[in-house]
């Protein structure tokens, strides 16, 4: 067994190990086994991931000295401080020490929230992350970011803390519903725009295949894509530069998002709009008309749901909070063609939202 991508993310003054590949679990049985030798040892996960695929992990129980199995909320509602106590309180209880293990096994918000509990309880105990949708694969589980939300704000309180290992396996994503496929192959799509046209023409050419869930089509796709992340997020671990570019589509995706309510549009559907919507403002900023043509074919062709109606004042005034919340202001990321991305600041705001109007008001599919 091998995989398709095995590689070292430098960062936080330790390195994470990532092995990515269709068989990747039972490729990396010695490793995690490993890794959990002699410890005590706390399982992050939610029933729909443990159900579908927790016998991947049968070996688990007699590589270390005791599991713990802690389930936890499916989707956003796992990332809530008082589960985030409930952790504390059992890791606690069982005896955690600060050579315990957590791993997490689940999408972004089982692991955004074990990687927060790992690093917060006592101080910080060493994390692995079994990441189980696309979008974790290809995204969240890359850079070490964790966090839960208020309230007030998603993701408005996390530290990073790097895991020592993440496996990506591609076999779990079989099951997973079309919806979140699709969500993360955008997440695919936005790196792959921006800095590599032959993972961009490889999406496009295994299209049905990746939607379809194929774990041999996806796991090159998963290799490159991560491994473009783990790039940037390596030469530029404080966000200061090129890291920026990860938030092509981000921009109004986030405020997107917020305006229509987490949980009814999906992250990667709010990120494929605001990719529309950054393709319009590259081609007004003298980008390739071809290329931004050619990137919506892409974006159309996954089976992005059109927009609700949406008025430009509430999105813009998101914007404008999201600007006063950066000391830099807004950044836009533009991409002039295949392979070149851009963070582009000072864009004239009433051009902006002029824009934003047009692109609002356009029926699905016109939008550029
Ligand atoms: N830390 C980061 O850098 C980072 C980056 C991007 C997103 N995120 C976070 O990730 C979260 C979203 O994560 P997500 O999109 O992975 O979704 P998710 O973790 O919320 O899971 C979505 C749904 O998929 C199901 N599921 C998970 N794996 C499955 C499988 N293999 N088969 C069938 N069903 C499965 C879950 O039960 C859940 O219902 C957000 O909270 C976001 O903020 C974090």
């Amino acid at each position: 067994m091998s995989f398709a991508a095995a590689f070292e993310l430098r960062a936080g003054g330790g390195a994470t190990r990532h092995r990515i590949g269709g068989d990747a679990l039972a490729a990396a049985a010695a490793e995690l086994a490993t890794e959990v030798a002699g410890r005590t040892v706390f399982l992050v996960t939610e029933a729909t991931v443990w159900g579908l695929h927790g016998e991947r992990l049968a070996a688990l129980p007699a590589a270390c000295s005791r599991l713990h199995r802690l389930v936890v909320p499916a989707g956003e509602a796992a990332k809530q401080v008082e589960v985030a106590d409930s952790l504390w309180r059992a890791m606690s209880a069982a005896g955690g020490k600060r050579d315990s293990r957590v791993i997490a096994f689940g999408g972004g918000s089982v692991g955004d929230l074990a990687g927060f509990v790992a690093g917060t309880f006592l101080r910080g105990v060493d994390w692995l992350l079994l990441p189980t949708t696309l979008l974790a694969q290809v995204d969240a589980s890359i850079g070490g970011k964790t966090a839960v939300d208020l309230p007030e704000a998603k993701n408005a309180v996390g530290l990073f803390h790097h895991p020592r290992l993440v496996v990506a396996d591609t076999g779990v994503l079989a099951t997973l519903p079309p919806e979140q496929v699709r969500s993360g192959l955008v997440e695919a799509v936005k790196v792959a725009a921006l800095l590599d046209p032959e993972l961009l023409a490889r999406i496009e050419r295994d299209r049905a295949a990746l939607l379809a869930g194929d774990a041999a089509a996806l796991a090159p796709v998963v290799a490159t894509a991560a491994r473009l992340k783990a790039g940037l997020v390596e030469r530029d671990p404080d966000e200061r530069g090129e890291r920026g570019l990860l938030n092509f589509g981000h921009t109004l995706g986030h405020a997107l998002e917020a305006e229509v309510g987490y949980g009814r549009l999906l992250h990667g559907d709010a990120v494929a709009h605001g990719i529309r919507f950054a393709l319009r403002l590259s081609v007004l900023e003298g980008g390739d008309p071809a290329f931004a043509r050619r990137l919506a074919a892409l974006l159309d062709g996954l089976g992005v749901p059109p927009l609700p109606r949406l008025a430009a004042a509430p999105l813009l005034a998101r914007l404008e909070r999201d600007k006063k919340a950066r000391e830099g202001g807004l950044t836009w990321v533009l991409a002039a063609s295949a392979g070149e991305g851009r963070l582009a600041c000072g864009l004239a705001p009433e051009r902006v939202a002029g824009e934003l109007a047009a692109f609002l008001n356009e029926p699905a599919g016109e939008s550029l």
